[in-house]
């Protein structure tokens, strides 16, 4: 088991790839803390671990509050009486088109959560990890921000946003042993396509899945394969990359 006994939060893990990172993470051995705004679909993938036997808590917050993201990691802490792997999953996009068509309110969620989530989450977490003297955050970006396409504008400028900010972080926080690293995951089949898609039809969805060189989209057990090496000791002098994980499409 890659992550036996470690502290796993997952933010936005109530449905796509943070379902498919959290219940990867607790086959690993790890105690996850499901977390998502989605109470429902939170409660359910905590559920489904607990019954598949592995070790979960649901604790609903909002990345967009700094309330919220202290109070989740209080709760991990106070738990499990120790945090060890942080993921910065929650995301949201805006409708794909053209980039003066998007509102002004949309484009405020979409920073609020992508990037100011990470802010918050980091604010919470990060004393906690310096103080262990160790920790991992991995931040799940897009190749949105390393190979842009239209109509995504403020969504890719988001990622880009996560893309730096994780590198950024990364040199910030060697000293201190916490690792940060992200992941470019391509397209995938998770609630969020028929956004990116703008509209969700066989050619819309078939285009997607031809611009991919290895011939298909993106699934959470994709991505969640990523999380486990990064989160894991196998990849402890890795920090500040950001993974494609992407069939080739970025290239
Ligand atoms: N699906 C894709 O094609 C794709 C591609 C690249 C990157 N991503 C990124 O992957 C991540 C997961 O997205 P997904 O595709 O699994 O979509 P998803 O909609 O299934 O998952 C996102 C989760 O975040 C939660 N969430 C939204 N706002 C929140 C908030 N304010 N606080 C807490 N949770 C919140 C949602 O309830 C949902 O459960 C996102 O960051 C997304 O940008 C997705």
């Amino acid at each position: 088991m890659q992550l036996a006994g470690k502290v796993a939060v997952i933010t936005g893990s109530g449905s796509g790839f943070g379902e498919g990172i959290a219940k990867a993470c607790a086959r690993e051995g790890a105690w996850v803390v499901v977390s998502d705004i989605n109470e429902a679909g939170g409660r359910r993938v905590a559920d489904e671990i607990e019954a598949a036997g592995g070790s979960a808590a649901f604790f609903k917050a909002d990345v967009a509050k700094s309330d919220d993201t202290q109070a989740l990691i209080d709760y991990a802490q106070s738990h499990y009486g120790r945090f060890d792997v942080l993921v910065n999953n929650a995301g949201v996009s805006h409708l794909r088109k053209p980039m003066t068509e998007v509102t002004e309110e949309e484009f405020d969620q979409v920073f609020a959560v992508n990037v100011k989530g990470i802010y918050h989450t980091t604010k919470a977490a990060v004393p906690v990890m310096r103080e262990q003297g160790r920790g991992v955050i991995i931040n799940i970006a897009s190749t949105g921000a390393v190979s842009p396409r239209p109509g995504l504008t403020w969504y890719n400028a988001s990622k880009g946003a996560v893309t730096t900010l994780t590198k950024s972080m990364a040199i910030e926080l060697a000293p201190d042993h916490i690792r940060v690293n992200a992941l470019n995951p391509v397209a995938g089949d998770t609630p969020l396509l028929p956004t990116f898609l703008g509209e969700d039809t066989p050619e819309t969805r078939e285009a997607f899945r031809a611009s991919v060189p290895l011939g298909r989209l993106s699934t959470p057990a994709d991505i969640a394969a990523g999380v486990v090496f990064l989160a894991s000791d196998a990849a402890e002098l890795i920090t500040g990359v950001c993974l494609e994980i992407d069939g080739g499409r970025c290239i």
